[in-house]
């Protein structure tokens, strides 16, 4: 669907169910990304009218206000718009293009029946920022092994199989999916396993087919199959344990052939609980690598910080002290801090009626009031290491657990 008819159609739907606030922000988002900054202001009215404190109405509110204050000065100076970034940040500082383009140029079975589409992925490993044993890993057990397919004959070692990408919430499991792609030129197909169970109800088997499908057809391509323990056993127990059986089965046949021939799919999953995972779907040849991406550290941190403050209007930061005492936060803490510290800032402007940027001392009140949020996460794992590791499966992570005290 195009963007305008997209548009039309959430026009439509938001007339029809003027309460939706999500729907509505949704509209205003796509408004704002296609120029139309007053319409898009207007529904953010209308949402904030709703719910005074939704976080989304309020971000896209500045950037709102931000793209009409752009508008009205086509030239702005070099001291940036009220960004006060400090000089030793700005050398290294970089714009990301928007990391996605959805790619028209392919036709899509799965476009047409609205499936998962099918992205280019822009982002490369370098603009992961830190995190060296992950990419070293990465290196190592996947873009290494497929770059060289002489050595790999050579050293008779096989490339087959997927990566899982296992570690706690928010912390660039996805992010490094989409690097991965980019590094490899590759297309990009997302999946929401738990996606493929609900929506296709019933169908998901063929649901499953399509998509290995459309990764045939979008060759070479990245299948990202996000949420696998969705399929675990213990999530069986809950539903009915049958017809989660046959998807189960669906996968292992797909995954099997779509890793022993060599037709460009590459596969990689991840999960926040890969003690939930099924565990035929980690017998070789299947998910059988498992890399472990920890807490984002310092210059993660950085980064996050930086590309979540990007759009906002700010005064006097220094990311680098933000990120030195930000140790323990994931990068969806890290986004949350940066939400409420625009909020405080903003909630300052309405009540003096005087715009003032973001700034240091909105950024620490709002991260003294957030804990992180990988606390219970980090509960279950050491309960794993130690009680369930009799095979050295989670070695990595016992290891990352003792280097940072978290046991
Ligand atoms: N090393 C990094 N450099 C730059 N940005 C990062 C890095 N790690 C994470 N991020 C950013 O942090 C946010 C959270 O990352 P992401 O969504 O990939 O986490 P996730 O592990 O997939 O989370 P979930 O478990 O909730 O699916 C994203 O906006 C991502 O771009
Ligand atoms: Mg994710």
């Amino acid at each position: 669907m195009t963007q305008d008819a997209l548009i039309n159609e959430l026009t439509a739907a938001v007339e029809r169910a003027p309460q939706a606030v999500e729907l509505r922000l949704h509209l205003a988002e796509l408004l704002l990304q296609d120029g139309q900054v007053t319409e898009a202001l207007g529904h953010c009215s209308a949402a904030l009218a709703q719910d005074a404190t939704n976080a989304t109405a309020v971000a896209l509110l500045q950037r709102c206000s931000n793209a009409l204050t752009t508008k009205a000065d086509p030239a702005p100076t070099a001291a940036g718009e009220g960004f006060d970034w400090p000089a030793a940040e700005q050398q290294v500082s970089h714009i990301i293009e928007p990391a996605f383009v959805d790619s028209h140029d392919r036709p899509s079975a799965l476009d047409e029946a609205d499936y998962e589409s099918v992205q280019r992925s822009t982002v490369r490993l370098r603009d992961v920022a830190g995190m060296p044993e992950v990419k070293k890993q990465l290196e190592l057990s996947l873009l290494g092994p497929i770059s060289n397919p002489e050595m790999m004959k050579a050293y008779k070692i096989s490339a087959r199989g997927g990566l899982l990408l296992y570690g706690p919430p928010g912390c660039g499991k996805t992010f490094l999916a989409r690097a991965i792609s980019g590094e490899l030129g590759a297309s990009f197909l997302p999946v929401g396993i738990a996606d493929v169970l609900h929506r296709w109800f019933g169908d998901s088997e063929r649901a499953l087919h399509e998509i290995f499908e459309t990764a045939r057809r979008n060759s070479p391509c990245v299948l990202f199959f996000d949420e696998v323990d969705a399929l675990g056993q213990r999530r069986a127990a809950l539903s009915s344990q049958s017809s989660l059986r046959l998807v189960v089965n669906t996968l292992l046949a797909e995954l099997d052939s779509a890793t022993s021939s060599n037709d460009g799919v590459y596969v990689l999953g991840a999960t926040n609980m890969p003690w939930d995972v099924d565990p035929a779907l980690r017998r070789p040849g299947r998910f059988d690598r498992m890399v472990f991406v920890g807490l984002p550290d310092t210059d993660a941190r950085t980064e996050i910080l930086r590309s979540n403050l990007r759009d906002r209007p700010v005064a006097g930061i220094d990311l680098r002290r933000l990120a030195d005492r930000t140790e323990g936060l994931s990068g969806a803490d890290l986004a949350h801090a940066c939400e409420s510290a625009t909020q405080i800032a903003l909630a300052d402007s309405l009540q003096t009626g005087e715009v003032r940027p973001v700034g240091m001392s909105d950024l620490e009140s709002a991260l003294a009031q957030i804990k992180p949020s990988t606390g219970p996460w980090f509960d279950v794992a050491r309960n794993i290491v130690e009680f369930g590791n009799n095979d050295g499966t989670y070695d990595e992570l016992a290891k990352y657990m003792r280097r940072r005290k978290f046991r």
